[in-house]
């Protein structure tokens, strides 16, 4: 199960998630709507801590992983592609997923 509780986020001052808070529970697949810049990418960005939560929580099956870094998350058992579209072009997919899960 996968929770985010009222989860705020940044880009600098630009106060980008305000609140935010879903469920994902065991087998279920959730789809984020919204216009273009509503700030999905963001959320799953700060799932997965490349973007980091500055209030709020998020835990994965009760543990609390709003602190932990990028590869402890995947290595928890949350991977996303979140960053196939951020370090350009030139990347290869796998290169840009062992980039994600490897340490910091
Ligand atoms: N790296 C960044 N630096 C500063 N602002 C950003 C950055 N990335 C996104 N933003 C801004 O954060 C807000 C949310 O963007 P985000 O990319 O999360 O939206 P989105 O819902 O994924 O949009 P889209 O449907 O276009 O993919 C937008 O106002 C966007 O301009
Ligand atoms: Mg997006």
């Amino acid at each position: 199960m996968l929770r985010v509780e009222s989860v705020d986020a940044y880009y600098g001052l630009s106060h980008v998630l305000q609140g935010v808070s879903l469920t994902v529970g065991p087998g279920e697949a959730v789809a984020l709507l919204g216009r273009n810049g509503a700030g999905k990418t963001t959320t799953l960005k700060t799932i997965m801590a490349v973007v980091r939560a500055r209030r709020g929580r998020i835990t994965w099956n009760g543990d609390d992983i709003t602190a932990l870094a990028p590869y402890r998350i995947v290595q928890a058992g949350i991977a996303g592609p979140v960053l196939l579209s951020s370090l350009g072009p030139g990347f290869t997919a796998a290169f840009q997923m062992v980039t994600l899960a490897g340490p910091q």
